[in-house]
């Protein structure tokens, strides 16, 4: 799967692109591995990159990107790991709010971040608070984010306003159960990014990626640049989306 990046921005077709684009961020640990160094700093590397993403995917004229930063089953992963993701966060929010405001995106969070730690939830809470009336690029960060976890919970609240008599269950559509989702209002994801070499969705915006388009590579997210994502973004404009028809 190592591909070849010869593409560049220039072979992008800017009137055909990915509205929504997601990527989940793999490979940080077998990076840092790879260069003896302990993971939290394959975590840090994978920060800068998502700076560099976000700047690329914001000049380029995407209007949705969702990133899987941290899902419900990362909490199994050892203390000191988990303390270093929330700190990266807290890293991110501080060294980067200013200019993600500047240019003009809007932050938005996917998942339940009332279970996060006090400071990064905080931290997050005020870049949304910040961004929320922003016109520019949407920026989803997936936190605490598990896509059976939302299903779940638009299954409940729908059950609740069936049980309060705010909708009748004929009622009950794809669009509706969109509705209450956390991608509420924002369009599904076009194409979705998996580098590091594992070939699955890993519970990522599940109901979401019905009709995405899949670009996989090799490349360790620390290593992943502009140039991958022009290649994914060239590679899905040659894909033929018949979305069940012929
Ligand atoms: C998966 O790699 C990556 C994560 C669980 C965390 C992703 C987080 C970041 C890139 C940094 C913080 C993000 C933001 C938005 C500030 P892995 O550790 O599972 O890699 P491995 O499979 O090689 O072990």
């Amino acid at each position: 799967m190592t591909e070849n990046i010869s593409k560049t921005i220039k072979d992008i077709d800017k009137e055909r692109l990915p509205v929504h684009i997601g990527i989940i961020m793999d490979g940080n640990g077998r990076w840092a591995k790879k260069q003896g160094l302990p993971r939290h700093l394959g975590h840090q590397e994978g920060m800068r990159k998502v700076v560099q993403i976000v700047e690329a995917c914001n000049e380029l004229g995407i209007k949705n990107l969702t990133l899987y930063a941290f899902s419900t089953e990362n909490w199994k992963r050892p203390s000191v790991e988990v303390e270093a993701l929330m700190n990266l966060l807290v890293v991110f929010v501080r060294k980067e709010l200013r200019r993600l405001n500047e240019n003009n995106v809007k932050i938005m969070i996917l998942g339940d971040i009332s279970k996060l730690p006090d400071l990064p939830m905080r931290e997050v809470e005020r870049a949304v608070g910040i961004t929320s009336s922003n016109t520019g690029m949407t920026l989803n960060i997936a936190l605490n984010y598990g896509g059976r976890q939302e299903v779940t919970m638009a299954i409940k609240d729908i059950l609740r306003d069936v049980n309060k008599g705010n909708i009748n269950i004929d009622e009950i559509d794809e669009k509706l159960i969109s509705d209450y989702l956390y991608t509420k209002g924002q369009p599904d994801p076009d194409l979705i990014i998996r580098p590091s070499g594992e070939l699955r969705l890993s519970n990522f915006l599940i109901y979401q990626a019905a009709y995405s388009e899949f670009w996989f590579s090799d490349v360790l997210w620390p290593d992943f640049k502009a140039d991958h994502l022009y290649n994914a973004i060239v590679e899905y404009q040659k894909r033929n989306r018949r979305f069940g028809g012929v």
